[in-house]
């Protein structure tokens, strides 16, 4: 019985070594990237409508180099902490790859140290809930090296409420799909009557 999980513990210490396991922590990383979301409809948006501008650039007063590994950056939105109470499955931990704080990916993007801007439109899968925006960038081996975020350390600034589609956008699309299926039978019934009436011109 013993011999095996010691085989164990050393090929999984071993392949640990050999990187695959290797997780990068949120607490390791420096936030050297400033970003800002802002909209002219102020913080509370709907989704499937409103539209969000994300800027991010590289924290000048670190020094110059500190980027030369960055390649990509992704956009992501998050939880806030008052939309992960009781609910696991947004919960927010140190090991990146366990974490799921960030579960929507809002693009990504070559690295660039300034200029850097984008234009969401709120996706329509998002779901009600508190939100704001980080930036993390990657090295060349798609590893995390550095973050930045709209909102302070808590987590609790500048944070954007995110209003689910509703029932009104649901009754939307039930209505037009019923009006598609009315307008396609009146289509039928138009070229109906019109052959009807052929026929009958085509008797006389
Ligand atoms: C840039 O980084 C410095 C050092 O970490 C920090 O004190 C400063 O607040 C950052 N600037 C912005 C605009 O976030
Ligand atoms: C950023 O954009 C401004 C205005 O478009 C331009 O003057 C400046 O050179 C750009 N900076 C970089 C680093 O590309």
């Amino acid at each position: 019985m013993e011999f095996p999980a010691v085989f164990l513990v050393g090929y999984l210490m071993l392949s640990c070594f050999a990187a695959s396991c290797y997780g990068v922590t949120f607490s390791s990383l420096h936030k050297t990237l400033i970003v800002s979301a802002s909209s002219p409809l102020g913080h509370v948006l709907k989704a499937g409508e409103d539209e969000l501008t994300i800027k991010w650039e590289f924290n000048q007063t670190f020094p110059p180099g500190t980027d030369s590994t960055y390649k990509t950056v992704k956009l992501k939105l998050c939880y806030a902490p008052e939309s992960q109470k009781d609910r696991p499955w947004r919960k927010t931990v140190d090991d990146l790859k366990k974490d799921k704080t960030c579960q929507h990916t809002i693009v990504a993007r070559p690295y660039n140290p300034s200029n850097n801007s984008f234009i969401w439109k709120v996706e329509r899968d998002i779901p009600s809930a508190k939100f704001f925006v980080r930036v993390y960038a990657y090295d060349g081996q798609e590893v995390v090296v550095a973050y930045g975020q709209n909102t302070d350390h808590s987590k609790t600034f500048d944070l954007f409420t995110i209003h689910a589609i509703t029932g009104r956008h649901a009754s939307i699309d039930v209505a037009s799909v019923c009006f598609s299926f009315f307008s396609v039978g009146s289509l039928a019934a138009f070229f109906y009557m019109e052959r009807r009436k052929g026929k009958i011109s085509q008797h006389k």
